[in-house]
């Protein structure tokens, strides 16, 4: 793990020229990056993260003519996405070059770009001079790394370098969106299906789990879960959360809450944590804080009222956390 700065930076680009994997800062996860035409490499990063090979990579650019180098059509609502956005913490799906290897985009006919708002991204990718395809950092189904020291704590002996740099802002992985046929949401983000519309003069509609058909391989894995059962309660109903948290005592030894910055006053002082107030804040937290009570708690009891799209986004995310152990308000 080195120090995010113009040396370290600089070998990190000459371990990517020489097909290594590297972890870098984004301003959503940190990212676990090759050089996107070296399948060699590619496979490296799917064996350190134990990803399955059928979920495909974003592949990350700093500069525009990188996206004409890996997409094989542009078309006009990509280009007016990429004139409202980018940088930004969203990726576009097209259709790919013939040249983009099939192990990044798991044997998909299209390819995941996006060039990340976080200046020490595009620095890294920059000395790299070459589109660098990049998962999140973690291992595959844990949450994901939104410090250097996450990354280290899940991957340490099986990459040769972190760069460490900023701790992320977002906290949660890009909005996914295709514009490969109709636009469609594949994976919700802090960009929000209202933004989007906006620039695209037209709706956009939001992946369910009744679109199976359409090909997001990487919406359907387990993910984003801490090493100790987790449940989530979608409300504000603290006296339902207070006598589950009694409740769960008799099982677990050392139970705790998350929940919003106003409710942290309804539960006992030792075993509650903030997410935060605002629904940025919340998205920020999240993950980290999965990551920091797993360690001190052996069960971890959620609450949380989505109330915007930013909301619905970090729901996302708590419903694949506790795999379906979901109450909603007034349920038991
Ligand atoms: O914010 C982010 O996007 C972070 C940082 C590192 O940039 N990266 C990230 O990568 O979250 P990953 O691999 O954890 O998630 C990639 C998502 C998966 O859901 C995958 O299925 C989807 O992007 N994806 C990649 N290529 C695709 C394609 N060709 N078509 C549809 N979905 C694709
Ligand atoms: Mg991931």
């Amino acid at each position: 793990m080195l120090d995010f700065n113009a040396k370290s930076v600089e070998y990190a680009a000459s371990l990517i020229k020489s097909g290594e994997i590297v972890a870098f800062p984004t301003e959503t996860v940190y990212g676990l990056g090759a050089d996107t035409h070296n399948t060699a490499a590619i496979t490296k990063i799917y064996q350190a993260k134990g990803r399955p090979n059928s979920n495909p990579l974003i592949v990350h650019i700093s500069r525009l003519d990188m996206l004409y180098s890996v997409a094989e059509r542009v078309s006009e609502r990509a280009e007016k996405i990429v004139k409202a956005f980018m940088p930004a913490p969203l990726t576009i799906v097209l259709p790919k070059k013939k040249s983009v290897p099939d192990t990044v985009t798991a044997g998909l006919p299209t390819v995941a770009i996006r060039m990340p708002q976080s200046a020490q991204a595009r620095e890294f990718i920059s000395a790299c001079n070459l589109p660098i395809a990049a998962p999140s950092a973690n291992t595959s189904s844990r949450p994901s790394p939104t410090c250097a020291q996450d990354v280290y704590d899940d991957l340490k002996g099986k990459i040769p370098l972190i760069l460490a740099g900023e701790r992320c802002q977002v906290g949660i992985e890009s909005t996914v969106l295709s514009l490969v046929d109709e636009p469609i949401i594949l994976r919700p983000g802090i960009i929000t299906p209202t933004q989007i519309s906006e620039v695209l003069g037209e709706k956009v509609k939001v992946l369910t789990k009744a679109d199976g058909k359409v090909n997001s391989p990487g919406v359907f894995f387990k993910h984003y879960a801490p090493n100790c059962p987790a449940v989530l309660f979608v409300g504000d109903d603290t006296a339902q959360v207070y006598s589950h948290y009694q409740e769960s005592l008799s099982k677990y030894s050392s139970p705790c809450i998350l929940c919003t910055e106003k409710f942290v006053g309804s539960f006992p002082e030792n075993s509650v944590y903030s997410m935060g107030e605002t629904e940025e804040e919340v998205a920020r937290n999240y993950f980290s804080l999965l990551r920091q009570t797993e360690k001190e708690h052996d069960y971890i009891i959620i609450l949380f009222n989505p109330k915007g799209e930013i909301g619905e986004s970090i729901l996302n995310r708590m419903t694949k956390s506790v795999e379906n152990h979901i109450y909603t308000e007034g349920t038991k």
